[in-house]
């Protein structure tokens, strides 16, 4: 029972099940006893109604529902199971407290926007399988119970009754298992596979989340991004109906950071920043002529339109600018008279010049950031998906996706001052960087790629080392001596040494795709049973208490009894 509606004589249900909603009528003039029977029924009772199909007439037709025209005549009406009322409307449309839904999420479930992001997932799944296995690709499974796999999160820990002491990692990925079955044979993998991170969360993450992993053998990275494409378009033609151009785009990852601020940018629509430190060269205005000096430069953003900005509107961003590390925001409003503090300095000339750099026209408003050109880039690119959004120049129901390439192999860790992977040890180094490994890690490209759409990162991959002596001197690169890598990693460096063939693969996140795809803001309303914020699972109550007798079978003795977080607040 969707709802109900008595109008005193008649009484019109609306039955819902998996495939939709039907109207039912009963009329007292019509079956007295079973328009009685009717008046017991309740939002979520679970009925049996046998009946005829009749067309409505022309003025009761109701174009919202997909049987509008038609309603049901009921002969006969069995109660199968009543329900109490439910602590939310199940009907669509109205907002309900998240942890609710999430502590009754068997109900939740039953709403309409839920049933179709798990109609939508399924054919996301199934269109990727369907494309994999055409493209010559086979399905396998590997294991949960494993081994740490460096994903750079934390692991979760299953203890080993059976080795006392010991314990099973969940896998960040299946990363090594699917480069050993390269070398096992396997020239074109993929799995739906589960991976376990327990790290930070937020909108975009849960502990648990789905990835579409692939791997294959004799690849370049260009092989590898082209079979991920056209799979993603196929995916997101199946579900949305909306084609992707293909070849997307692809940007380096430098030029991400410098026209974007970002590693993931959001293409749907342009305001792409621009430097203009030659343009502003000899300018006679402090913080430029000091950027300049120091060897910074001056970079700019064309607010479309926003000439006319509201002082307290420039005022907000400026502050943004100077919270995401700017020195100060200048601005430039480029209408019929200039405005800004450097509308008596600049001739049009120059004004006109600015503005084709950063792909604006008169009428825009520029917003300039002086200092060094990464950062300059990075409080742009801030500001620019906060105007964006603000000023809603993103055009609703599109989606931009592209290939950023040639990431840097590593990155400084501050904290731990060392050198880290950016992606995960088995990257393979450009092949022209290598030999600066050991002089100047930081300078090295790898020969790794991400997925990124409307700004997220969908995926990423790479091509792998798959020569023991390549993967050796990586993993000292990263601080990983020779013991301990033969130690935590000896079964790949000594796959290595049995006909490695060249691999490399990708992973898109499952869970973030079809986020993206529903129009969902959160991850968990596209995953059936998702985790809160805090890695709890409202409904089972997990994580859990265990029996003190479990624990002593896994030898296992806690130092602080009982639960230190005590409630699973979302
Ligand atoms: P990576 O760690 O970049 O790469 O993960 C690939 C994609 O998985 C998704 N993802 C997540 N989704 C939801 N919640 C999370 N906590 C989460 N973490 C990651 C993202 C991400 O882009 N083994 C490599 C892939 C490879 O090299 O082939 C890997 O796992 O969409």
């Amino acid at each position: 029972m969707h709802q109900t509606r008595d109008l005193g004589g008649l009484i019109f249900v609306e039955l819902r099940d998996w495939t939709g909603v039907v109207q039912v009528v009963f009329n007292p003039a019509v079956d007295s006893r079973l328009h009685e029977q009717a008046r017991e029924l309740r939002s979520e009772f679970v009925v049996a109604v046998r009946g005829r199909v009749r067309r409505r007439a022309p003025e009761n037709v109701n174009p919202r529902l997909a049987t509008g025209e038609v309603e049901v005549v009921p002969e006969a009406l069995e109660l199968l199971n009543r329900s109490k009322t439910p602590p939310f409307y199940i009907a669509e449309g109205n907002e309900v407290d998240e942890t609710l839904r999430l502590r009754y999420r068997y109900l939740d479930l039953r709403r309409p926007a839920m049933q179709a992001n798990l109609r939508l997932r399924h054919r996301l799944l199934k269109a990727i399988r369907d494309f994999l296995d055409a493209e010559g690709f086979v399905e396998v499974e590997t294991p949960d119970l494993t081994r740490s796999t460096p994903e750079g999160a934390r692991d979760f820990l299953v203890p080993s009754r059976t080795n006392p002491g010991t314990f099973y990692a969940l896998p960040q990925s299946p990363q090594l298992f699917k480069q050993l079955l390269m070398v096992g044979g396997v020239g074109r993998y993929y799995q739906i596979a589960r991976c376990f991170r327990d790290e930070d969360l937020r909108a975009d993450r849960q502990p648990e989340f789905t990835q579409i992993d692939l791997e294959m053998s004799f690849v370049e990275a260009e092989d590898v991004q082209d079979v991920t494409e056209r799979m993603l378009a196929a995916a997101v033609e199946a579900t949305v109906g909306e084609r992707l151009a293909l070849p997307l785009p692809r940007l380096t990852w430098a030029e991400a950071m410098d026209r974007y601020g970002s590693d993931k940018p959001d293409l749907r629509f342009g305001m792409a920043v621009a430097d203009a430190g030659d343009l502003l060269a000899g300018l006679d205005f402090a913080p430029f002529r000091q950027a300049l000096e120091r060897g910074g430069t001056v970079r700019a953003l064309a607010v479309p339109g926003a000439a006319g900005a509201s002082r307290r509107q420039i005022d907000a961003w400026t502050e943004l600018a100077r919270k995401a590390g700017a020195a100060g925001l200048v601005w430039l409003g480029t209408g019929e008279e200039l405005r800004g503090p450097l509308r008596e300095r600049l001739e049009r000339e120059r004004v006109a010049r600015l503005l084709e750099r950063a792909g604006g026209r008169p009428g825009d408003l520029l917003l300039m950031v002086a200092g060094e050109p990464r950062q300059a880039s990075l409080v742009l690119g801030r500001l620019r998906l906060q105007i964006a959004a603000e000023l809603d120049l993103v055009p609703p129901g599109r989606f931009a996706a592209a290939w950023v390439t040639d990431f840097p192999l590593l990155e400084w860790n501050e904290e731990e001052g060392r050198w880290e992977a950016a992606h995960h040890p088995f990257t393979m180094p450009n092949p022209e960087d290598l030999e600066r490994l050991e002089s100047d890690p930081g300078s090295v490209r790898a020969l790794s790629y991400d997925l990124v759409l409307n700004g997220y990162e969908l995926g990423s991959g790479s091509i792998r080392i798959h020569r023991r002596e390549v993967q050796q001197r990586l993993f000292r690169a990263i601080g990983i001596d020779e013991e301990r890598a033969r130690q935590r990693f000896g079964f790949l460096l000594e796959a290595f040494e049995y006909g490695a063939p060249p691999h490399g693969g990708v992973a898109l996140g499952v869970d973030r795709i079809a986020m993206i795809l529903a129009g969902a803001a959160s991850l968990r309303d596209v995953i059936a049973f998702p985790k809160t914020a805090r890695g709890a699972d409202l409904m089972m109550g997990a994580p859990s208490e265990v029996d003190p007798g479990q624990l002593e079978e896994l030898g296992i003795a806690l130092r602080r009894p009982g639960p230190i977080v005590a409630d699973h607040g979302a």
